[in-house]
């Protein structure tokens, strides 16, 4: 008897908590959805039914004319979602001191490793790796990187040529491949041999780490919202089992390399060994080993993501795909046909296609930045004082709604349409600062955006050179976006075809 009433009084008090939770916007004047008990307003998402983003797009769509909006995040949780790009800017930019820190839940009780991240860092340990991963990614190095990138794009028509033809193919797995390839070779010199075999540790890896499953609801609820779910599933960002696995594959390549005591090797690893060296520090190989799985986790999958999409896009749109193709062709013919850095530069049409192709299909569909200091709520609607002051108390959620704002027709006319025009020079001076955020903005910008264009623009001439992509029967019309998972991925796949350009 007493075990029920106890239970009863805690559902009680969760309900309360809850309750009250749902009227903190209201008590201090600000506007927004009516949160309900333990859903707040991601009833959508928490049923598996719509992803976070497209929930965060139908608040944003709601109130058109706020520069931000009071919501509830699961458990009534009050968060700010941003509506306005000059609010944006404020908080990404202007105002980045006050809001240092990205919202994403992982334990340093259960895992170490990924804390090198700087995606995951926080405060000074943030600035430290980011500072050192950063000059891994100058023109220069990317230049010099190249050479792994060139390679692979041989292995990739090889692939198509033996294996695929002219059969129906997954998109995403078919970039997935190539960019895991890359990035294996361009970070540690290593084969990552996802072309040749269906049972590599590498593409083992990529299913630990990425595929959708029957957990990723609960996971993506645990790393985004509930720290305490994640407590309780023992959730890991990073697989124990990659963790091992990245500690021998890395700890063997830097002791044979010391061995040999060879240091001419142009890749990632040795860049960031070489650095330490020169700065006179000791080589710390747990933030080595750190940095590496960065590159690994960070650089293939939304290259993937967007060379699929991108594919998709010239399939439906083949006059573009056109376009695409002329330019190709004139490039590779002034450099002899020969794949170079340079080649790639140069083509600034598919440049343009590819940041159009992540405004319509942004691999993070929101941003999460927590607030680090106390900030003050400008006016929420142009022109109307607030009641009082509000002042955000740390810890609280600013939601940057990355594909709200890419699709909202007052920033991005006609927003369906596929229109790399957009990204023309010119088209892009004159647009919002913060409007266009597929590789977010401010101080945490994505460091690796050179890099991850590069290999991206090189697998889609590889394979764009020979061929024009069409959709398969499959393939869904527009696509769905998977409702569980934390990165964009689409929700039964991007089914293609390839026919050959001279037919
Ligand atoms: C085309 C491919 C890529 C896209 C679309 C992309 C997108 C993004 C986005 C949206 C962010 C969050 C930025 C923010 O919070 O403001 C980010 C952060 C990051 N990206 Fe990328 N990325 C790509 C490729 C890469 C590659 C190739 C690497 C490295 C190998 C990389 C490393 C990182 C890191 C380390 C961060 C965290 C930065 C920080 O918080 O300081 N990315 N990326
Ligand atoms: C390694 O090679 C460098 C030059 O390539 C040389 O200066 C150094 O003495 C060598 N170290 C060992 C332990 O052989
Ligand atoms: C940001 O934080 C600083 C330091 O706490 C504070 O002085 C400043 O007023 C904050 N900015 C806003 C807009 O509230």
């Amino acid at each position: 008897m007493i075990g029920f009433l106890m239970i009863l009084g805690t559902i009680f008090l969760i309900l309360f908590h809850s309750i009250w939770n749902s009227t903190y916007w209201s008590r201090q004047g600000i506007k927004g959805p009516i949160g309900i008990p333990i859903f707040g307003n991601m009833f959508k998402y928490l049923i598996g039914k719509r992803q976070y983003g497209l929930v965060y797009e139908d608040i944003y769509k709601s109130y058109p004319k706020a520069s931000y909006i009071g919501m509830y995040r699961v458990m009534n949780e009050p968060a700010i979602l941003l509506r306005d790009t000059e609010m944006i800017k404020e908080v990404m930019v202007k105002n980045f001191p006050n809001f240092t820190d990205n919202v994403l839940y992982v334990s340093d009780k259960r895992e170490d490793l990924i804390f090198c991240n700087p995606f995951v860092a926080k405060g000074d340990k943030w600035r430290v790796m980011r500072s050192e991963l950063v000059p891994m990614f100058t023109p220069n190095k990317v230049k010099l990187s190249f050479p792994h990138i060139a390679t692979t794009c041989k292995k990739l028509d090889l692939f198509i040529t033996n294996f695929i033809g002219d059969m129906p193919f997954e998109a995403k797995d078919l970039c997935a491949k190539y960019t895991l390839d890359v990035v294996a070779s361009a970070a540690y010199g290593l084969d990552g041999q996802s072309f040749t075999s269906r049972t590599s540790d590498f593409t083992k890896l990529v299913k630990e780490l990425f595929m959708p499953n029957s957990l990723s609801l609960v996971q993506t609820t645990a790393l985004l919202f509930l720290p305490k779910l994640g407590d309780l599933i023992n959730y890991r960002y990073i697989p124990t089992k990659v963790q091992q696995w990245l500690f021998t594959i890395i700890g063997k390549v830097i002791s044979q390399r010391r061995k040999a005591n060879d240091s001419s090797n142009g890749d990632f690893l040795q860049w960031l060994i070489d650095a330490k060296e020169k700065a006179g520090e000791s080589v710390d190989e747990f933030t080595i080993v750190g940095h590496c799985s960065t590159l690994l986790i960070e650089g293939f999958e939304t290259s993937a993501a967007l060379m699929s999409f991108a594919l998709y896009e010239f399939a439906v749109n083949p006059h573009i795909q056109k376009k695409v193709h002329e330019e190709i062709d004139e490039v590779m013919s002034k450099y002899e046909g020969k794949l170079c850095y340079e080649a790639v530069l140069e083509m600034t049409y598919l440049e343009a296609a590819l940041y159009e192709t992540l405004r319509l299909h942004p691999p993070m569909l929101a941003l999460l930045k927590h607030c680090t200091k106390p900030f003050e709520l400008p006016a929420q609607f142009p022109g109307v004082k607030l009641r009082e002051k509000v002042l955000i108390e740390e810890g609280t959620v600013f939601v940057v709604p990355v594909q709200a704002v890419h699709h909202d027709p007052v920033v991005f006319p006609e927003p369906h349409k596929f229109n790399p025009d957009r990204f023309s020079e010119e088209n892009k001076r004159q647009r919002a600062n913060c409007a266009f955020l597929g590789f977010g903005e401010g101080p945490r910008m994505c460091p690796g955006m050179r890099f991850g264009l590069a290999q991206s623009k090189a697998g889609l001439v590889t394979m764009l050179m020979k061929y024009r992509v069409q959709t398969s029967a499959k393939c869904a019309n527009p696509l769905e976006i998977s409702p569980t998972t934390f990165l964009t991925t689409s929700r039964n796949g991007v089914w293609l075809c390839f026919k050959p350009r001279n037919l």
